[in-house]
């Protein structure tokens, strides 16, 4: 538990910070990389989880970077869902990789996935990801990762004004024909090039306006701690959007997630500048009590969350880039 009373339900691990893609509002130009030897091996990964879930943790989700950039990642998928106490395993990913990986990552016990896809047109969707051939490598992914069962699929879609906000109706269509679950994202101010300006944020109220002009939209309710608020379609088409509105509304008082980073370093809020690094009480071999009151100890401190830190625009700009963190 936090000082504010919130519980930690929900790990996102970040399994390396590499990444095969350079979208402009994650990575920097010159990104710096953990070294090697500072990564955190799966085993290790796996005791953090396995000490989080004797806390009370059930959920777990692996990000990067790229997540499926680290070798073998599903076998830390597998390790993960043996975890007891664990009782689903889920990933974020660009998806340039899944057309190769679904289906292990599937057999190894993977619940959902999310594909991260910011523009439905080839051009852009290069331009903003940094790559040349990727987009209908990503398109086949996802159409396999259907294939073998995932379901449903969500797909995330930072948008930025002027940029991809032209994009939404056709989004809101690639989710109501395809039956898939799209969420806009509002742009946070995580960016390594430090191109992020209030000005460039488009509004999950906006987002969702915009969307009503086509299609008749239904809010779901809330789950406690979730990221997104959802929509279904008032045709009841298998597809639902979502707005992430972590920039004009956010969701910080019910935060159910604790982060560690691919260098074992514990954050505790995604806004958070503090980090706690465990790694060195991992490689001591420091015992069970040891590692989980030194988590009890960092998530005390988590803060209270976007609204605080929005006060001070000079501190936003020193936050880490998301690709340190994977969301
Ligand atoms: P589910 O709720 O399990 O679908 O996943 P998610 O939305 O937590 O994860 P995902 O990796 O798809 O992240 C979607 C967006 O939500 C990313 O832009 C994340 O940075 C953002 N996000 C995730 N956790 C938090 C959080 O605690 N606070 C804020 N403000 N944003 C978050
Ligand atoms: N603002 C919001 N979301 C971001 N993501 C990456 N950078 C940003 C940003 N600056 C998204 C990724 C992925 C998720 C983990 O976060 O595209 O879908
Ligand atoms: Fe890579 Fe994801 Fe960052 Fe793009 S948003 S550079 S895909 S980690």
């Amino acid at each position: 538990m936090d000082s504010m009373g919130r519980y930690a339900s929900k790990l996102r691990v970040s399994v390396t910070d590499r990444c095969n893609f350079r979208c402009d509002f994650c990575m920097p130009k010159e990104p710096v990389w953990i070294p090697r030897d500072e990564v955190l091996s799966f085993e290790e990964i796996t005791r953090v989880a396995t000490v989080l879930a004797q806390m009370g943790v059930t959920k777990v989700r692996v990000s990067g970077g790229e997540p499926l950039v680290r070798r073998d990642v599903e076998d830390l998928v597998g390790m993960l869902r043996g975890v007891p106490g664990i009782r689903a395993v889920s990933m974020t990913t660009n998806g340039a990789l899944l057309k190769e990986k679904a289906s292990a990552l599937r057999a190894k016990g993977l619940s959902t996935i999310t594909v991260s896809l910011h523009s439905l047109k080839p051009q852009l969707y290069h331009e903003l990801t940094g790559t040349h051939d990727m987009f209908s490598r990503v398109m086949e992914g996802i159409k396999e990762a259907k294939r073998v069962g995932f379901a449903p699929i969500k797909v995330n879609c930072v948008v930025t004004k002027g940029c991809n906000e032209d994009e939404i109706l056709d989004f809101a269509t690639f989710a109501h024909d395809g039956g898939f679950t799209v969420r806009f994202i509002e742009y946070m101010p995580f960016d390594g090039t430090k191109l992020w300006d209030q000005e460039r944020v488009v509004s999950g109220e906006e987002i969702i306006r915009r969307i009503e002009k086509r299609y008749e939209l239904v809010p779901l309710e809330r789950e406690h701690g979730s990221t997104a608020a959802h929509y279904r379609f008032r045709d009841n088409s298998e597809g639902e959007v979502g707005v992430i509105t972590s920039m004009t509304k956010p969701f910080c008082s019910d935060c159910d997630r604790i982060r560690l980073k691919a260098d074992g370093k514990i954050v505790p809020c995604l806004f958070s500048m503090s980090e706690f690094d465990l790694k060195p009480l991992l490689r001591i071999g420091a015992s069970d009590s040891e590692l989980s009151n030194f988590l009890r100890e960092s998530f005390w401190l988590k803060s209270e969350g976007v609204e605080s830190m929005l006060k001070d625009h000079t501190e936003l700009k020193r936050i880490r880039p998301m690709y340190t963190i994977g969301g």
